[in-house]
């Protein structure tokens, strides 16, 4: 089933994460994009969009396809970003026919636990990049770079309110997994407000890791350092 983040609580996930809280990431992301792309790069695919957040920017600059596993998410995003196109699909096994200038993967691939679910991903990013073209990964952790940590926020909506609480840790550094614990709080009306708790568990993956599973699909791959700390992936389409 998955988080219930995604499923039960989809329509709560602009109140998590703001669409408005992604411009600097997306601006980061379609300048990388750009630079590191050795064709003109006017269409891209996302694989994971998720709520549409970094695609509501990122459509300024691209025309976006969005690709999702999650049907309320497909959903959310619609309603703000109607002008594009949204797909069903994993983005392990998701074949559209067709290529685009570049691939976006953001967060929604620290979902992939293990190591052949990210080379099929990889893969589906080579299969619809186009030659000279480039895919950009940005998971939220490598290996290296995994610390534990706790966030909080959340936003008032129209007659809703969320407030979380976030806690992510390891419990077993020997594998490739690690676990981010959500507590949210949803207020609606004036109903008493609703606890609900949600453990997402994530793939952690070493740089050389992922260097040689973009190897292996036939990228040439480097590592980037991002403005927000992450180690992310630059890969390139020969
Ligand atoms: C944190 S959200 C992504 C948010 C996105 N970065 C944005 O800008 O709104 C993670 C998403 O990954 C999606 N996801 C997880 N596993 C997936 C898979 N195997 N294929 C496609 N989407 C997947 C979930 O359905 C969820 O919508």
């Amino acid at each position: 089933m998955g988080p219930k983040l995604y499923t039960e609580l989809a329509s709560w996930f602009h109140l998590l994460s703001d669409p408005w809280d992604y411009a600097e990431e997306a601006e980061f992301a379609g300048k990388t994009l750009i630079e590191a792309s050795r064709i003109p790069i006017r269409e891209v695919l996302e694989l994971g969009s998720g709520g549409g957040n970094n695609a509501s920017h990122l459509k300024l600059r691209f025309e976006m396809t969005l690709v999702d596993l999650a049907p309320a998410m497909l959903e959310l995003s619609r309603t703000i970003n109607p002008e594009c196109r949204h797909i069903s699909g994993d983005m392990r096994s998701v074949r559209l026919g067709r290529q685009f200038d570049a691939v976006f993967v953001h967060d929604a691939v620290t979902y992939l636990t293990e190591r052949d679910g990210l080379l099929e991903c990889i893969r589906t990013a080579f299969e619809h990049c186009k030659p000279g073209g480039v895919a950009l990964f940005l998971p939220d952790f490598i290996r290296e770079t995994f610390q534990s940590c706790v966030h909080h926020g959340g936003h008032d909506g129209a007659g809703r309110a969320l407030r979380y609480f976030e806690w992510t840790y390891d419990p077993d550094p020997a594998d490739t997994i690690y676990a981010v614990d959500f507590v949210y709080l949803l207020r609606e009306g004036d109903a008493p407000v609703r606890v609900e708790h949600d453990c997402h568990i994530c793939g952690l993956f070493s740089r050389g890791e992922w260097l040689e599973l973009f190897d292996q699909a036939g990228f040439t791959a480097r590592v980037v350092s991002d403005p927000f700390g992450r180690e992310i992936f630059v890969a390139a389409k020969p």
